[in-house]
């Protein structure tokens, strides 16, 4: 059964959310803004190597209604957890002074400010339904949706791929995770019908169609509840393997090395960091390949690439864990077409995508794969690809 949420049941979760934030701050909200989350269907750890991705926007979102106030002062409150009203004042900002889920509103203003933007004091309530820790990007989609807000309440009137690389600052500096572009760049430009293709070197995107439906498919995601941060560890260190990977082949970054450059680059590097870079520039390869058999074939024709992406992250660039193999194995074994983990790996979901004939089948092996080798049972649900982030009240 999908999960994706009804519109007249979000309609209502509006003026909900408007009611709290009243009883809560003690007045209307200025406006509600909503921010998706986002699926990668191909292209991982390609962006910080100036490469292309293909995510698109989903159809869950963060939402927060604001209102402005006349002092400096942010009060920040989230329907889920037990933080209760966060209480800050935004001229003493500093990275790493944020807790929990506050950090991307926090930080997404203090990237703001450091533009020269006078973001005034905010009441601000959050109400999301991406799941947390995923790998669909729910951080982004607060910061996405908190930034939509302030370019309008502040007039600042930024374009698009400002705000992406806004927020980026705010993630790599605020937060502490060393991220991309991909994610920002789906849940503001996403598109209902269409991924993202974007070339993340001169940070152009061209919407692509892409439905599953017509095809006669479903995409299912595969939430592993195995939580991850890209704060920990392991994005870093891939990160910095990419870039020793680069230096030592004398290229800007590993978006100029080539499949057919690989077999010389193996005489180069060590061991680890040549399947690293063999990752990334095959990658690469196979999302032009998906963008070339989407516009030729169709969603349907891309399942080998799915597959083939998923083996390289596991075999090459060691961003897997059993739970996400198991879900990926067993959606291909039960009918899908193709199966991959998506987003940035060591956890979070995988996608299936899944003639809509074998759903059930599929998502039945799943749950039983998971039941057999004692993991937490997964979350299963389909997406499609939705709008990006928006005014809706
Ligand atoms: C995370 C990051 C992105 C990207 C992916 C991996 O989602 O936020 O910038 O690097 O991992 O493709």
């Amino acid at each position: 059964m999908s999960t994706a949420p009804d519109p007249l049941a979000a309609a209502a979760g509006t003026q909900d959310l408007a009611a709290r934030f009243t009883h809560e701050f003690g007045s209307a909200p200025a406006g509600i803004w909503q921010a998706p989350g986002r699926v990668n269907l191909i292209g991982e750890h390609t962006d910080y190597n100036d490469g292309f991705v293909l995510p698109f926007a989903i159809d869950r979102t963060a939402r927060v209604a604001v209102g402005v106030r006349s002092d400096s002062t942010a009060r920040l409150l989230s329907t889920y957890g037990d933080q209760g009203i966060v209480t800050t004042t935004l001229d003493s900002l500093e990275p790493g002074a944020a807790k929990g889920w506050t950090k991307y509103p926090l930080g997404v203003i203090w990237a703001l400010r450091r533009r020269g933007i006078d973001v005034p004091g905010i009441d601000l309530l959050l109400d999301s339904n991406v799941p947390l820790g995923a790998g669909l990007s729910s951080s982004h989609a607060i910061e996405c949706a908190v930034i939509t807000a302030l370019n309008e309440l502040t007039g600042a009137g930024l374009e698009a791929q400002e705000m992406v690389l806004a927020t980026q600052q705010a993630e790599n500096d605020f937060v502490g995770a060393p991220t991309g572009i991909m994610d920002q760049s789906a849940s503001l430009r996403g598109s209902q019908g269409h991924a993202v293709f974007l070339d993340c070197r001169d940070q152009t995107a061209r919407l692509v169609p892409f439905e599953t439906e017509p095809a006669g498919l479903v995409l299912l995601v595969i939430d592993t509840k195995v939580s991850h941060s890209h704060s920990d560890g392991g994005y870093a260190s891939r990160r910095a393997s990419c870039e020793l990977g680069a230096q030592v082949l004398g290229v800007k970054a590993l978006r100029d090395v080539q499949v057919g450059d690989l077999e010389e680059a193996s005489g180069l590097l060590d061991e680890v960091t040549f399947r690293r870079v063999r990752h990334v520039v095959t990658e690469n390869d196979r999302v032009l390949q998906t963008v070339e058999l989407l516009a030729e074939q169709g969603p349907s024709a891309i399942g080998h690439l799915l597959d083939a992406s998923h083996a390289s992250m596991r075999d090459d660039f060691e961003i897997s864990c059993p739970e996400l193999d198991l879900a990926v194995d067993t959606s291909r074994a039960s009918g899908a077409l193709g199966a991959r983990m998506t987003g940035g790996g060591f956890g979070g979901a995988a996608i299936a995508l899944t003639p809509a004939g074998s759903e059930q089948k599929v998502r039945d092996a799943v749950v039983q794969a998971f039941a057999r080798a004692g993991f937490t049972a997964p979350d299963i649900f389909t997406v499609s690809p939705a709008a990006g982030a928006t005014r809706i009240a």
